[in-house]
Formats: C-alpha cells, structure tokens, sequence
C-alpha cells in the first residue's frame, strides 16, 4: 500500500494528538483527528508552568545528561536510560520548534527565551508562556494544524466520544465513536489508530485536570486486552487551591519564583520544607512536597506576596486571577491557604520506545501513556513527553511495514451494532444514576491511593468496589442485553486495576507511599504490568531496562 494512502486516526486532540497530527501528516500520512470538543478545550491548556529543555539560556551549565539524570532520579530510576536520553536529547528542538510556530515564550531582557526553577531540577531549565503555557501551545499547535487541513491531509472530526477499539486477534483496526452530530455511532477504520486522550483525574473528580479525562478509555482498552503498566504512581500536586467543582492548580512556577509553604504554629511561621531539606526545600519532588504537607499539624500556606507585584503579575498573573476569583484573595498581600490533590497520572497505557501497545497498529502518547515519569513526575516534563511522544508514534507509523493484517479487515457489524443500541438507548436519566457510581467510585479512590497508602485502607476500597458492581447493574437498561450506562463497567475496571496495582507494591517509591511498607525494596525496581483476561485482573512485573519479566512480588491472579 502507497504511503500516502496510509491512514492513521487519531484519539484526542490536546498537546500529544496534535503533535502526532502534525508530525504524521507532514510524512505523507492521512490523518483523521477526532475528539469529544474543540483542542482549546483539551486538558493540555490546563498546564501552566512550562516544558522542560537543556537550552541553558540561563547561563547555568545545564546539559542534556543532567535533564537525564534528574528525570531518572525524579521517577526513581524505574525508566529504562537510553529511553530518557532520547526524550531529553530532543526537548532543546522541540521548544526552538514551538517557537517556530509561534508560541511566544517569556523573554529574558536579552531576547533570549528564559528558563525558570522548577520542582526537583537543579537548574532553571523550564521554558514558559507567563502561566498559561499548556495554552499558548495549544494555539499554536491548532494554528498548524488548520494549514495541514487546508492542505487536506488532516481530517478534524469534532463531537465523537470514544466508545470502544475495533480489534481482533491482537489487532487493531480502529476504533468506534459516540457521534453527538446524529445521536448515533460513527466507526472509523485506520492503519494504525493513536490513543492521546489524557489521564484519569475524572475518576478522582475533584483533581487539577479535566473530568472529561475519566478513565473509561482506559478501561475500556484493558478490558480489550491492552496492558496498562504502572497504575500505581498517581502523582499528587502540593499545592491546589479548593472551589466548589475543582482543585485549582497554584503553578508550581510561583515556588520555582521563590514562594515559600509554611503552617501556623502558635502564631509562628514554620517554613517546615526548608527546615527539613535547606533553602531549596520548597522546591523537592512533587511526592516529597505532598507526603509533606500531608503530615503537616495544620493548614499549609504558600507565600508569595514578598515578591512584589510587578513580578507577579508579569509572571504569574494565572496565579493572581484564580485566587481572585474563587478565593477573593489578593496574592500581593496575603498567603494562599492550599493543600496537594490528583494532579497527574505517571501510569498508564503500556508502550514500547515507538510507543506501540501490545495490540498491533495500536498506539498511547501523552498521559495516557506510561513511559518516561517513573514513580513520579517532574513539572515540566509533561509538556515535553507531550509534544515528543506524538512525534516519536508519527515517525514509528510512517517508518513501519504494512502490517501483515493490514490486508484483511475482519467483520466488525456485531460490535458496532452493540455500541448502536448502547449509545441509542442512553436517556439523560441514565446519567443521572451514574453518579451512584461515580460518586462513591472517587471517593473509594481518594481514601485507598491517597498519598500515604496501606493494605487495610486498599482491601478496604477492593471489597467496596465489588459493591459497586452492584450499583452499576442496576442502572437504568443494566438488565437488558445492553448496560444503562455502558460506561460504569470499564471505569469499575481501571479503578479495580489502580488497587491491585497499588495491593502488589509492597514498598515506598515516588508517589507510592505505603506506610506499612515506608522502605523502597531494590528488588522492586520494576515496572508494574496490569492485564485483564476474562474480565481477570493479573499484576506482574517487568524490567524496562532488561526487559525480562518476573512473577508479581504476591503471585497468582487477583481480582
Ligand atoms: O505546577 C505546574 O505548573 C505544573 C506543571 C506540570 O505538571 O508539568
């Protein structure tokens, strides 16, 4: 089959699906790019602080290896080296890329781009747009990829849902759709289909991110056999401030420009980060900040009224808006009362280094991918795996053979016919019942993989989610042949799938926190792998850097 007759699909049209577009397209693929809304309102325009790139324009001998070594560091040294060094070795074009493209970076008074401080990161390496660099990004990326469009090599199809993969005998085909336009389905054949559809914090409901990223691609591609790999390391943001549907992000950028946390103690300040790890204290790993604040006597602060307005509002002027808006608190003059919520998913997805899944012409980048983070994420990196990863699954697709299967497109009516009466059948009354659901479902997330983790708490949140099992099958139309709301099974399984991932890993590690098990063990340092077979979760382990895989630390299938 000619290369430009390839068709690639794409789920997803934040950061991480417009890269892939952009990059697969302009190597001669035909994309079609779909997603539930318009990319402006993606979870990637969320991402505040920056992305991370050894440009050293801060004239701070920074390098590529520290970026390397400080990443493996961050995510405890489960990711496989050379993997990281190919990630970090192409951030310094990737950022000189987006500003090709327009995104107008923050400036030094030289014109240079500046770099600023963030968590865990000896050296300013994190380029920025102010605070809204997830969507200067965006806009720029979209602003591409009208050209591509124009040029008829993407395809942009708005108002399709994912409902379920097309695939069969460890194939991919494509992938089926809930169409808002006729309130039916829409199925969309591909060479190779592309899942970026972002993490899981609407399982979380109240998080940093979008609660349209629920989690139901997940599940529903593990209960389609695709492995998912590290499902434990959930990464909590220290510093979210409450409003009435969300956790806003207060940037870690506004620690990276100098903002200090600290509780009340009789009256008294306790700058408790900088007391426990020195001046730089403020600014350790997300996990390390978190577990901090967890344990703190009482209500954490962040201070950064000392750094004068000016500078707040040329660099952190998101910053001063949300605290306005929501809190009626001017930054300039007082301290934000703030706290650490869900704000990043380092597991996900199973992929290799051309972020391939198990199951043939069926690619993950962005968060819904597990490759780069480890145990936990630095700030910064997100952006980057974002752009990078997009681009390392277009290169892959446009590299690769035509794919033996590509050949034979096996029947997919009975599948698609499901998903027909599905979605035809779903009243707004069966919405309704699912937050008897999800409701419950977020809040046995919340109280089993919080930040600090135990088995009671997590065999606690295994036998309630049995229950609502319960409760999923009696939604409305669950006793007919098709579910009431045929969502409610695989956001069960993914959340099913996050404890046993979190049962299995009997140690502390990066955002894993157990407290009966607070060492890190050296025989763990491995990846976790969920997979489902039956509707049967099993947990083992692999060695991303040797690849060789060993039985779970508990043996045998749980589910
Ligand atoms: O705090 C932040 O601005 C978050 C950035 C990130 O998660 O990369």
């Amino acid at each position: 089959m000619g290369e430009a007759s390839r068709k690639v699909l794409v789920v997803g049209s934040g950061i991480a699906g417009l890269s892939a577009a952009i990059c697969a397209a302009e190597r001669g693929l035909h994309v079609v790019l779909v997603s539930p809304y318009a990319s402006e309102r993606a979870q990637s325009v969320m991402a505040a602080g920056g992305i991370n790139a050894a440009l050293d324009t801060m004239g701070e001998n920074d390098s590529i290896a520290l970026h390397v070594r400080e990443t493996l560091a961050g995510g405890c040294f489960l990711e496989n080296p050379a993997t990281i060094e190919a990630f970090c070795s192409e951030a310094p074009d990737i950022v000189r890329w987006l500003e090709s493209i327009g995104v107008v970076f923050s400036r030094r008074s030289d014109g240079e781009i500046a770099q600023r401080d963030f968590g865990g990161q000896s050296k300013r390496r994190t380029a920025y747009a102010g605070a809204s660099t997830g969507k200067q990004i965006v806009t720029a990326l979209v602003q591409k990829c009208r050209e591509l469009e124009i040029a008829g090599t993407v395809e942009r199809r708005l108002g399709l849902t994912f409902h379920s993969a097309l695939i069969e005998d460890g194939v991919c085909y494509g992938a089926v759709f809930a169409d808002v336009a006729d309130n039916g389905i829409a199925s969309i054949e591909a060479d190779a289909t592309v899942f970026a559809v972002g993490g899981m914090s609407g399982l979380f409901r109240k998080a940093t991110g979008s609660r349209l990223c629920d989690g139901y691609a997940a599940g529903q591609l593990l209960g389609q056999g695709v492995e998912m790999r590290n499902l434990e390391f959930i990464q909590f943001h220290p510093t979210a401030i409450e409003t009435p549907y969300k956790h806003m992000l207060m940037t870690e950028a506004a620690r990276g420009e100098g903002g200090r946390l600290y509780y009340l103690s009789e009256g008294r300040r306790v700058y408790f980060m900088e007391d426990l790890y020195g001046e730089r204290g403020n600014l350790m790993p997300r996990n390390v900040v978190a577990k901090c604040i967890a344990t703190c006597p009482s209500q954490v602060y962040l201070d950064i009224s000392f750094l004068g307005a000016e500078l707040i509002h040329e660099r952190l002027q998101e910053v001063y808006d949300l605290c306005l808006d929501y809190l009626k608190l001017d930054v300039t003059e007082e301290s934000i009362p703030v706290g650490p919520t869900v704000h990043f998913f380092m597991g996900g997805i199973r992929v290799d280094d051309d972020h391939r899944t198990n199951v043939e012409n069926l690619y993950a980048i962005g968060e819904c991918a597990s490759k780069y983070h480890g145990a936990n994420r630095l700030g910064g990196n997100s952006l980057l795996a974002a752009v990078y990863s997009g681009r390392v699954a277009a290169r892959a697709i446009s590299e690769a053979a035509p794919s033996v299967a590509s050949g034979r497109r096996p029947s997919f009516d009975a599948q698609i016919s499901q998903a027909r009466v599905e979605l035809a059948t779903l009243e707004p009354g069966s919405l309704l019942a699912m937050s008897e659901v999800l409701q419950p479902l977020s809040r046995i997330l919340h109280d089993s993989v919080g930040i600090l983790r135990d088995r009671e708490h997590l065999e606690q949140g295994m036998e309630a989610l049995g229950g609502l099992d319960g409760a999923a099958a009696a939604l409305p139309g669950a006793n007919e042949p098709w579910c009431g709301d045929y969502r409610a099974p695989s956001l069960l399984l993914i959340a099913r799938a996050i404890l046993l991932s979190a049962l299995h890993r009997e140690e502390s590690r990066g955002a894993h926190q157990r407290v009966d098990f607070p060492e890190t063990n050296e025989a763990l340092r491995l990846c976790s792998v969920a997979r489902c077979e039956n509707g049967s979760i099993t947990v083992s382990y692999v060695d991303e850097a040797g690849s060789a895989e060993r039985p779970s630390a508990m043996g045998g299938e749980l589910r």
